[in-house]
């Protein structure tokens, strides 16, 4: 866990919550003190050299049970020799190592007697500062290759001497040093995997991170237990305890506030302060009048009738849409709805006595995405959403119990800690709600329309057992009128759009494949259902190039 002081310039928000985030300098000091340190002492970091996968590599760790830190690829040796990770993996990356200007780690790193393992690009820095060649291949080579284990070692202890691995890369090893030796081969990559013949260095071209590659969280097992000597201690009902623990200590008998918003992480922030402090704790839900169909009640049942704790709900739609009145532009739109949402948590906050602490869902991902801490791979920031970043003169010290969790893990989380599978599960919903799914000017009777279609979709989409099978599925009310014909009358009526995407990061994304007969379901349903809509789509279109909101 952490606390920290809050601030206005705030950190990029992830995908799901409404509600606020805030990450500052001034914040990372007292950060890096706190920690569950117990759990996090023993670590493994990846240098980020700019890969897709890296978050991934230290997810697939993490499914080890053991810490894994994500960090800058050019952190210094002793820096790195300071944190003391049991083992250091290198990224993949999309640059070339024989480039100028290309991305480097500090090679005294390589001394430090510390287990390194190379991924794609990672093994060709390793091979390159160890005296190998890099060179490019004539094609790139992207897909499934069969890799021959010629030693199995211990990265590839109990393991089939043929085993099928991902590649991705237009660089390869030309050649090693005679230090190395080749422990794998496939027909086109004479060194798929190497090893150091004295230091701990090792190196594989292919990705043993992705799903493509089977067997490849055994040899990150491999690694990091066989070679790391790695304990398995990172649990989450162990992280729930030590947190729990850690917030009673600094709350004291204090008052925390946390704003909820029916998504999975402040109900997780919520339901893990209210076992740790239980009446100090006081939610907030701001209903802003873009919200789904019930959401109110399910918060309201959830942290009234579940965890009894003291909910302020307060009913602000009069509000938001006065405010949100002939405003089409959506950055606009985020911008009032982002202002009035600081507004009336002030105004609710300042009736409450004693509070001290803001609790906030802030993620692994935003910390390290944001650049909040200074041994994260801040040159990597993607500047994202930010609405409804609580601003440092509501004057709280923050306490950010998730700074820690990948959102897999936040799910875990919430299992444990009793929060019901319905509200775990559910899709990532943008802060700004129905407005950024009502293009154009928001009112209260497109939102009528457009919560009544979203609630259909939901619905048919969980009664096909689908909604786990995808990543974000909603509705989208469209700024058009098309005609149409019901009975002998002419309409001329909205269209509605129904968007539903895969995706691991949300960065990327594509469309799901749902079946016909389910969209012919919703159609059908929404038309039926929905007085004044006359036509449904369905949006086939992938991040990039499209967006997975509208607006
Ligand atoms: P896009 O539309 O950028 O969305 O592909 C990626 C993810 O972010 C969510 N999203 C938002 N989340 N405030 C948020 O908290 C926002 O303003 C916002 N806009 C998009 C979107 O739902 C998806 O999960």
């Amino acid at each position: 866990m952490s606390v920290s002081p809050a601030h206005s310039t705030g950190s990029p928000k992830s995908s799901s919550e409404s509600g606020s985030g805030s990450t500052t300098d001034a914040a990372v000091e007292s950060q890096s003190e706190i920690g569950a340190a117990a759990l996090t002492e023993q670590r493994i970091v990846v240098l980020d050299f700019g890969s897709q996968y890296a978050q991934l590599i230290a997810r697939r760790v993490r499914e080890q049970n053991v810490y894994c830190q994500i960090v800058r690829h050019d952190l210094s040796a002793d820096r790195i020799a300071e944190l003391a990770p049991k083992g250091i993996i290198l990224s993949g990356g999309p640059s070339s190592v024989y480039e100028s200007g290309a991305p480097r780690c500090d090679p005294e790193l390589f001394k430090l007697g510390i287990p390194v393992l190379g991924i794609c690009y990672g093994m060709q820095l390793a091979c390159e500062a160890l005296g190998g060649k890099v060179a490019n291949t004539t094609t790139r080579e992207y897909g499934h290759a069969q890799c021959e284990i010629v030693d199995p070692g211990s990265l590839f202890d109990a393991m089939p001497s043929q085993i099928d691995v991902w590649m991705s890369h237009g660089d390869q090893v030309s050649a090693i040093s005679e230090q190395f030796e080749v422990l794998a081969k496939t027909k086109t990559c004479p060194y798929a995997a190497i090893r150091h013949r004295e230091l701990p260095i090792y190196g594989m071209q292919f990705h043993p991170e992705v799903t493509h590659t089977p067997l490849g969280g055994q040899v990150l097992a491999n690694f990091v237990h066989g070679i790391c000597d790695c304990q398995p201690n990172w649990y989450l009902s162990d992280f729930a305890e030590v947190t729990i623990r850690q917030i009673r200590e600094t709350v004291g008998d204090r008052r925390v506030i946390c704003g909820l918003s029916g998504g999975v992480d402040s109900s997780v922030v919520a339901a893990l302060l209210y076992k740790a402090i239980g009446s100090q704790l006081t939610c907030i839900l701001i209903d802003n009048g873009l919200l789904r169909k019930n959401e109110q009640a399910l918060v309201i049942d959830e942290f009234t009738n579940h965890f009894k704790a003291d909910l302020h709900v307060v009913n602000a739609e009069d509000r938001f849409l006065a405010s949100l009145a002939g405003i089409a532009e959506p950055q606009e739109k985020r911008r009032r709805i982002g202002h009035d949402f600081i507004e009336c948590f002030k105004e609710e906050a300042k009736g409450i006595q004693n509070a001290h602490f803001l609790a906030q869902g802030t993620l692994y991902p935003d910390v390290i995405e944001s650049g909040a801490d200074p041994d994260g791979p801040a040159a990597t920031i993607k500047l994202h959403h930010n609405v409804g970043g609580l601003p440092e003169e509501l004057g709280f010290e923050l306490i950010e119990p998730l700074r820690d969790l990948f959102k897999d893990e936040v799910r875990r989380l919430g299992l444990e800690l009793g929060l019901p599978e319905k509200l775990v599960w559910r899709h990532p919903f943008p802060g700004p709600g129905l407005a950024v799914r009502c293009l154009g000017e928001v009112t209260r009777d497109k939102l009528i329309v457009l919560r009544a279609a979203d609630a259909i979709v939901i619905e048919e989409i969980e009664s096909a057992g689908l909604y786990r099978d995808t990543s974000q599925t909603f509705a989208v009310l469209l700024p058009v009128q098309s005609v149409g014909v019901m009975g002998d009358a002419r309409t001329y009526d909205n269209a509605i759009a129904v968007r539903s995407v895969n995706t691991d990061d949300f960065m990327t994304a594509d469309w799901s494949r749902l079946p016909y007969e389910l969209l012919a379901r919703i159609s059908t349903r929404i038309i039926n259902e929905v007085k004044g809509v006359n036509r449904v789509c369905y949006d086939i279109s992938s991040k990039p190039p499209a967006t997975i909101e509208w607006e």
